[in-house]
């Protein structure tokens, strides 16, 4: 059964085909929702992050693929333009690729282009799939993540990781949701995560509705937070792993990842297998996303800087596998983060 998803619903005709997205962009403002109906929509509403986080961009990639089949659209060049909607999120085009496969399967390996239905039935069937294998991963993560997390645990966590970006509890805070179940769970600190807050906007909505305490503070303040002894164990997500072990994930994580270190404070990343890309060899060659300077410049829609500021705007940076204490997947823990112990996770299923 397709899981029941927040961040995401398909649409059936006579209403659809249509792909429904909660407007991340606007929580915690508001709920509400945009209806995507076409290929043009959906690759916006990606890039201007109405959805978003690695395990959720693959679900939306393979449903868009469905979209385009659906609507009877050249389903090789929509394919092509969702995946290349965001670079780094190595997620996106692993999803659009795998609803591709099975969209052209469906055409029973003649190499001609698949019937209507047929062909969307596929593609969509996969994006169930890949839904269905995003909660089971994230309930499995959780699993293994909690034997990290100690009694009484005062957590930190940056960006947004929950229900939000998965088909399920989500990657590092399905591990914080177990650990706050099982009554492991002090405290939740939240990274802000400038410039687009998706640690006060996001992840503090989520803990709110978790009834997860909870306190958001400054990026800029986590030094301190971690030299005062505030610090059990930092979490973080993962937009692509890389096979030598560097992991991208949303700009500050390297910095917090530094820090842990000095204060020696475990750093942990949790991501599925489907996060893992064993095509890009190391750090370097990780595409990172650089988005436009408005959003460093301005916040909530205020300017902050003068006007014709210009601005750095990485959207991920990459921390090297050294700084990396273990990584949490469904198929267990990594530790320490090796080329030689990720090269196990290659043989897992769905790649
Ligand atoms: O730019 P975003 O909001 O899509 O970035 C998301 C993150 O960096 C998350 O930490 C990541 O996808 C890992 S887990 C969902």
């Amino acid at each position: 059964m397709t899981p029941q998803m927040t961040a995401l619903r398909w649409l059936d005709p006579p209403d659809g085909p249509a792909i429904v997205l909660l407007d991340q962009t606007r929580l915690p403002v508001e709920e509400s929702y945009l209806t995507c109906t076409d290929i043009p929509q959906l690759v916006d509403a990606i890039g201007r992050l109405v959805v978003r986080g690695a395990p959720m961009l693959g679900v939306a990639g393979a449903f868009g693929v469905g979209l385009a089949a659906a609507r009877g659209d050249d389903v090789e060049a929509a394919a092509t333009a969702i995946a290349a909607a965001r670079p780094t999120a190595v997620n996106l085009s692993w999803g659009v690729r795998r609803a591709l496969a099975a969209w052209r399967a469906a055409a029973g390996g003649t190499g001609l282009v698949p019937a209507r239905n047929e062909g969307a039935k596929a593609a969509l069937a996969e994006a169930r799939a890949i839904a269905e294998q995003d909660a089971a991963a994230s309930a499995a993560m959780a699993l293994h993540g909690l034997e990290l997390v100690p009694p009484g645990a005062r957590i930190l966590t940056h960006c947004n990781t929950g229900g939000l970006v998965s088909a399920g509890a989500g990657t590092a805070f399905a591990v914080i949701l177990a650990a706050y179940q099982a009554g492991r769970l002090e405290r939740l600190w939240v990274d802000e995560t400038r410039p687009l807050l998706q640690g006060a906007r996001l992840t503090a909505w989520e803990a709110r509705r978790a009834g997860i305490p909870h306190s958001v503070l400054a990026d800029g303040a986590a030094g301190s937070l971690l030299a005062a002894g505030e610090v059990d164990l930092v979490l973080t997500g993962a937009d692509r792993i890389a096979a030598d072990g560097s992991v991208a994930n949303k700009v500050g994580t390297y910095g917090l990842a530094v820090l842990a270190r000095h204060h020696n404070v475990p750093f942990v990343v949790v991501a599925p297998v489907s996060t893992v890309d064993f095509a890009t060899p190391d750090g370097r060659s990780i595409t990172v996303e650089y988005r436009p300077a408005s959003e460093v410049a301005n916040l909530a829609g205020h300017p902050v800087a003068p006007a014709g500021t210009e601005a750095y705007n990485p959207a991920f940076d990459v921390t090297p596998a050294e700084l990396i204490t273990a990584l949490v997947t469904e198929e267990g823990l990594i530790h320490p983060v090796t080329p030689g112990n990720l090269r196990v996770l290659d043989a897992a299923t769905c790649r």
